[in-house]
C-alpha cells in the first residue's frame, strides 16, 4: 500500500453504507512495512543490554482493546479525570476558534473522550471534519462509524499509521485552522528529548493560530501512580505481556508468558513510572522468524515503557521549547491531571 492511498472507503458498512461511505474515509499512511519494523525493534531491543522494547508496539488490535479496558479500571484515574475535564469545559475549548477548525487527533483509539468535544464543535459550527490518527485500523473504523452515526454534522478521515507519517501528510495540506488533540498523557510515553521532537513535528505540520489540546498526568504520590499501572485485576499485567504474545504470534516467538512478571515502579528522581517484564528464572527463548535466541537470567527485565509525570512549570517549558504558548488550562481539584490548550506561534 502506498502513502495516502484510500483503503477502506465505505466498505462493508451495512444498510446505511452509501450515506456512511460519504462521511467515513480510511487512509493508510504507512507502507506495508510495519511488520518489518516490529521485527527490527524486537531484534534490536532483545539483543541490547539492558533489554527493552518500544511501547508503540503495545497497540496491535488485541493490545488496543486491552488498553480500552484499562481506561475503565478504578485505579486508572487518568482517563476518568481527563474525560470529565473535556466534558465540563468543551464549549470553552471550541470557542477559541473564530472559524470552523479541522480536528486532528494523535492516537485516537476509541475516540471515547473526544466525542464530547466533537459534539460541542458540531453544535457550534454545524459541520466538522475529524481526522483521527491511530495504528489500529480496525479500531479506527469502528470508532469512526459510531461517531458518524451519533453526530450528524461529522465527517471522518481516519489516518491509519504512526504519528510522524500522518503529520508529514498533514503538513502538505493547507486547511486551517486546526485543533490537534494529544490526550491520555501519551506525551509522557516519550523521553523528554523525543517529546520535544514530537511537539516540534506537530508545530511543523501546523500554521500560526492552530491549537494543540494536550492531556498530561501530573507528579503525585508514588502509591497512587503505582496502583494505576499495576491494577488489582491484573489487566495492566495482561496488557504488558501482550507484547510477548505479539512476538509469538507475528515472529514465531516461543515465550512462555507465565514465566514473566509485570512490574510497575515509580522512579521519583526521573518523575516516571517504568514498566518492565521480569523473567522469573533463567531461560532461553527462541524467536524463529528472527533466527535468534534471547537469553534471560533470573530477575532480568525487558523495559517496555516509561510514563513521565509532569509539573506545571515543566509543561510550560515544553510549550516554550516547541513553539507554542499556553492559552488555557484545566486541572481537577486534587491536582492530579491537567489538560492545556496551546496556541501555535
Ligand atoms: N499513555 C498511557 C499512560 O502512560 C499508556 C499506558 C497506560 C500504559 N497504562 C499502561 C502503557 C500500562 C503500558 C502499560 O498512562
Amino acid at each position: 500500500m502506498r502513502d495516502g492511498e484510500a483503503v477502506g472507503t465505505g466498505r462493508g458498512l451495512g444498510i446505511d453504507a452509501d450515506r456512511r461511505a460519504e462521511r467515513v474515509r480510511l487512509v493508510e499512511v504507512v507502507g506495508g512495512q510495519t511488520d518489518d519494523c516490529f521485527a527490527e525493534a524486537v531484534r534490536i531491543g532483545l539483543g541490547s543490554m539492558p533489554k527493552w522494547l518500544p511501547c508503540r508496539y503495545f497497540y496491535d488490535t488485541a493490545g488496543s482493546r486491552l488498553f480500552e479496558r484499562i481506561c475503565d479500571l478504578p485505579e486508572y484515574y487518568l482517563t476518568r479525570i481527563e474525560e470529565r475535564l473535556l466534558r465540563t469545559n468543551r464549549r470553552e475549548m471550541v470557542e477559541r476558534f473564530g472559524t470552523t477548525p479541522v480536528i486532528v487527533e494523535l492516537g485516537s483509539g476509541s475516540s471515547r473522550k473526544t466525542r464530547w468535544l466533537l459534539e460541542a464543535a458540531c453544535a457550534r459550527f454545524g459541520t466538522i471534519e475529524y481526522m483521527p490518527i491511530d495504528v489500529s485500523g480496525p479500531l479506527l473504523k469502528v470508532a469512526a462509524e459510531a461517531l458518524t452515526d451519533a453526530l450528524a454534522g461529522l465527517r471522518v478521515t481516519a489516518l491509519v499509521g504512526d504519528y510522524r507519517a500522518a503529520l508529514d501528510l498533514l503538513r502538505k495540506r493547507r486547511e486551517c485552522p486546526r485543533l490537534f488533540l494529544f490526550l491520555g498523557s501519551s506525551l509522557g510515553n516519550y523521553e523528554r528529548d523525543s517529546a520535544i521532537a514530537l511537539l516540534r513535528h506537530i508545530h511543523d505540520a501546523s500554521h500560526a493560530g492552530d491549537r494543540l489540546l494536550l492531556g498530561t498526568d501530573l507528579v503525585k504520590d508514588a502509591a497512587i501512580l503505582e496502583a494505576a499501572y499495576n491494577d488489582a485485576s491484573g489487566l495492566t499485567a495482561q496488557f504488558n505481556k501482550n507484547l510477548l504474545l505479539r512476538i509469538n504470534r507475528e515472529l514465531g516467538g516461543r515465550f512462555d508468558v507465565g514465566s514473566f512478571i509485570h512490574r510497575a515502579h515509580y522512579d521519583a528522581a526521573r518523575s516516571r513510572v517504568e514498566m518492565h517484564l521480569v523473567s522469573r528464572h533463567e531461560q532461553q527463548v527462541r524467536i524463529d522468524k528472527l533466527g535468534m535466541v534471547a537469553a534471560f537470567s533470573e530477575g532480568e527485565t525487558i523495559h517496555t515503557e516509561n510514563s513521565h509525570k509532569y509539573t506545571i512549570t515543566e509543561l510550560q517549558e515544553l510549550a516554550a521549547g516547541s513553539g507554542f504558548v499556553e492559552e488555557l488550562a484545566w486541572t481537577d481539584e486534587a491536582g492530579w491531571y491537567r489538560v492545556q490548550m496551546w496556541r501555535r506561534v
